[in-house]
């Protein structure tokens, strides 16, 4: 495994649309570790493709919703669409490519996705709260949208560490 560079928004490649997987070969298992290993150094809850520079539909979200003392697991998403979604919620919502700016998001409260695994195997996942959030922020990533551009407002600080926005 290998640690990839994460693109910043000033970046073309995260504005464009992104290709389906077709091959679901040793150089796509390649990057989707190199992707897992990424995500953990970062400290971050979601990584798309897109944001290491791969224009093609993959996606990795940390379920955090696990029962106590349960490691949480990243959900490998391969050509992931969105077939059912609920509820609304109103949220914080930052970004590995946009480093230390928060936006406040509207999204599902729950969402359930249909996807690919690493060998092509089509499964069905379902997400509630952050890992809703996450989804919707790492499928909007396949489409080439950044959250800035769906944010209702940029935060400052000052509501970040209060926690009322
Ligand atoms: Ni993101």
């Amino acid at each position: 495994m290998a640690l990839r560079n994460i693109l910043t928004q000033d970046e073309p490649a995260l504005y464009k649309k992104c290709r389906p997987v077709t091959d679901f070969n040793p150089r796509l298992h390649q990057l989707l570790d190199d992707m897992a290993e990424t995500l953990t150094k970062a400290n971050g809850v979601g990584l798309a493709a897109p944001q290491v520079g791969v224009l093609r539909r993959a996606v990795l979200v940390l379920e955090t919703n696990v029962p106590e003392g349960e490691p949480e697991r990243v959900i490998e998403l391969v050509n992931p669409e969105i077939i059912e979604s609920s509820g609304e919620q109103n949220g914080a919502e930052g970004c590995l490519s946009v480093p230390g700016e928060y936006g406040l998001v509207k999204r599902p409260m729950k969402v359930k996705v249909r996807a690919q695994d690493r060998f092509g195997n089509w499964f069905e996942a379902e997400g509630e709260g952050l890992t809703a959030r996450c989804f919707c922020h790492e499928l909007d990533h396949l489409e080439g949208i950044v959250f800035t551009s769906k944010a209702e407002r940029i935060l400052s600080q000052e509501e970040l560490d209060s926690g009322e926005y």
